[in-house]
């Protein structure tokens, strides 16, 4: 993540997501990489773009639903945005969906589609799109290339639908540079796709009022909240309506700058003992603190989303790394606390991130269920239990070569009643997460190996005095490898070796008054790559990137298994049939022997 000068003078925090930025660990060679390369951009122009594109599975319109009805919300070139205030645009609830009403349907399922494209030399931008102040999208964008590239990114906003009701504003903010080397502009259309039920909705399926936590326009930024260092704390004071019933908290979380690769800074001991003024430190842990008033609610341990131009940006053509074009949300159940909430006061919501360094970007939409058959629930907090963190590190090195090995664990459980026309509902959440971060640096710390597990239960159980009305658990692991190695440095030039193993594996159970359904998601990639850098230019390298999606619902199976090396998709099977037969997930990698002896060695 390197930052064009321009940017560099205004403001640190706001670094662009660009492609990478990779200091040595060796004190002596501070480099920092700028890829768009220049064998890149002496491809021939007049060629085809390019199609990126994140592995998901579809957004499948539930049976018997029609649609979609769709509405163009916003079209615009982002070329000089950086630091100018999001680009909006007036939101008015599409036709169709006070029709569908009228007729007594309801929305089944609304798809937020972002299509874009570029051409030229660009850095990897972050970027999100706000609806009335909420977040519905956190994005990366693509790089281009000079032939030019296309991209899409489609997400699910059902649980919006409080939202999309009524007028509004959209905004979007991409902050991009443009001058003579970074050519590229990104050309955006904004699009919602409706599909609609003939019958009302289902009681209690989406929130009825969504409430951002978030900065409010006028901003010459996006309406994230910067989470800058370790005691920054970021917030925001609400109250929430008296008949509120269920709370819940979603997440958006991005991490940039000196902390866009947090997973692999080392102690800052190490840092101080090799004086190493350019590589990004207080360790490998990381965690977003979530709070309301005093207590803890919940807490975020991200998924380790690299972008677009992460580690080496030939990883990432076509096949994107995994959440970089649709980053994950995190939801906290925070319905527990309704005892504090309901007295119609001002309440703080903060965020927090242990060991923070310059900047995570982090906003929340509070989503709100009310009870319409009475102007005022009654809510008590009857457990809560939130011990402080737990995190050791064993640490050893001697000059830039050693191993470090972090652990960390949390808990957070609170269980709470609600007094509502629904009787007296209780309702527990509980969050139980555990990491471990292997950090070895070798040859001359000229390699360096990352090895981390991050692992993430959390669960809601809500019952009345007479049955469990709902009990959902979900469990997360995200496993992590990055190597990192240079070779053959001579002056301002040297070769880097990088493979990179990251994958989601996810699965949820939920049972309840409305049914049961069951979920399970492994997605895994593998990519490896090699570049010559040359004065921070990519002059050659090549990519290949190798992944495997398996889910497996109640509601619906995907399957997918791509390669890609160097731009070109060189196998790609998927399939939907839930049948047991299909092919083995996981993704396999056999090291390669030919691999050149590590010399040296860079950091992330
Ligand atoms: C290790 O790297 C440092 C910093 O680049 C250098 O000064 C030193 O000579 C290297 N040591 C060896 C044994 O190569
Ligand atoms: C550039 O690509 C176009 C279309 O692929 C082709 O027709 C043209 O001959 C190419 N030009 C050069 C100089 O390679
Ligand atoms: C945006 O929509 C316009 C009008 O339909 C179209 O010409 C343009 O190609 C679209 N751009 C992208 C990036 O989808
Ligand atoms: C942390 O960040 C906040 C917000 O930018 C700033 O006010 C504070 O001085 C910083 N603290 C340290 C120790 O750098
Ligand atoms: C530490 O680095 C700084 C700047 O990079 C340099 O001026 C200084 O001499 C170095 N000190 C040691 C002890 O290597
Ligand atoms: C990472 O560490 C785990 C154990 O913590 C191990 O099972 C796994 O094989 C390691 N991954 C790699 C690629 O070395
Ligand atoms: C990668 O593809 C480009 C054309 O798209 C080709 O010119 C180049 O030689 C390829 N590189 C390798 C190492 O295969």
């Amino acid at each position: 993540m390197a930052s064009p000068a321009a940017a560099a003078s205004s403001h640190l925090h706001l670094l662009l997501i660009a492609l990478l930025f990779l200091p040595f660990a060796a004190a002596a060679a501070p480099h920092r990489h700028r890829v768009p390369s220049r064998h890149l951009a002496s491809l021939n122009a007049s060629a085809p773009p390019t199609t990126f594109f994140e592995v998901d599975r579809p957004i499948r319109p539930p049976l018997g639903s029609v649609g979609p009805c769709s509405a163009l919300l916003l079209s615009h070139s982002f070329g000089e945005t950086y630091g100018r205030p999001p680009v909006t645009a007036a939101y008015a609830p599409p036709e169709c969906l006070a029709a569908a009403r009228a007729r007594g349907a309801s929305l089944a399922l609304a798809v937020l589609e972002w299509t874009a494209d570029c051409r030229g030399r660009q850095f990897d931008r972050i970027f999100g799109v706000w609806l009335s102040g909420a977040e519905i999208l956190r994005s990366c964008t693509a790089e281009p290339r000079a032939t030019g590239i296309v991209w899409s990114v489609s997400r699910d906003v059902t649980r919006y639908a409080a939202l999309l009701a009524e007028p509004g504003e959209v905004a979007v903010y991409l902050g991009n540079l443009v001058d003579k080397t970074y050519t590229g502009v990104y050309h955006v259309n904004l699009t919602l796709h409706l599909y609609f039920r003939p019958a009302p909705p289902p009681l209690t399926q989406h929130a009825d009022l969504i409430v951002p936590i978030s900065r409010s326009l006028p901003l010459n930024d996006g309406q994230w909240f910067a989470v800058q260092n370790a005691t920054d704390v970021q917030s925001k004071s609400l109250s929430i309506p008296s008949n509120t019933y269920r709370a819940v908290l979603e997440v958006f979380v991005s991490f940039h700058s000196s902390d866009e690769f947090w997973y692999t800074n080392p102690p800052n001991e190490y840092i101080e003992a090799n004086n190493l003024s350019s590589v990004p430190g207080n360790g490998a842990f990381r965690e977003v603190i979530v709070k309301v008033d005093d207590h803890v609610v919940g807490a975020v341990w991200p998924f380790t989303v690299i972008y677009t131009g992460g580690v080496n940006p030939l990883l990432w053509r076509p096949i994107t790394g995994i959440g970089s074009f649709n980053l994950p949300t995190y939801d906290i159940d925070i319905t527990p606390f309704l005892g504090k909430l309901l007295d119609g006061k001002e309440h703080d919501f903060g965020f927090a991130v242990t060991n923070a360094l310059d900047v995570w970007y982090i906003d929340a939409n509070l989503h709100l269920w009310l009870d319409h058959k009475s102007k005022k629930t009654v809510g008590s907090l009857i457990g809560y239990d939130a011990p402080a963190l737990a995190l050791n590190l064993d640490s050893g090195f001697s000059g830039l070569d050693g191993k470090f090995v972090t652990g960390a664990s949390r808990h957070v459980s609170a269980t709470g009643s609600v007094k509502s026309s629904y009787g007296e509902v209780t309702t527990t959440f509980y969050q139980r997460f555990s990491y471990v971060n292997s950090n070895v640096y070798t040859n001359n710390g000229t390699v360096q190996v990352v090895n981390q597990t991050i692992d993430a239960k959390s669960g809601v159980f809500v019952k009345d005095t007479s049955a469990v009305l709902l009990s959902e658990e979900v469990h997360k692991v995200f496993p992590l490898y990055v190597y990192t190695g240079t070779s053959d440095q001579v002056g301002d030039e040297y070769s880097l070796i990088s493979l990179v193993k990251l994958g989601i594996n996810e699965k949820s159970v939920l049972g309840g008054k409305l049914g049961f359904s069951y979920r399970s998601l492994r997605n895994a990639q593998s990519a490896r790559g090699t570049m010559k850098v040359k004065k921070n230019l990519v002059v050659s390298g090549l990519g290949k990137t190798h992944q495997v999606y398996k889910y497996v619902g109640t509601d619906g199976c995907y399957f997918r298994d791509v390669s890609s090396k160097n731009y070109t998709i060189i196998s790609d099977n998927s399939g939907d049939s839930c049948s047991k037969g299909s092919p083995s997930s996981g993704v396999k990698f056999s090291s390669n022997k030919n691999q050149p002896a590590r010399k040296r060695l860079l950091k992330l």
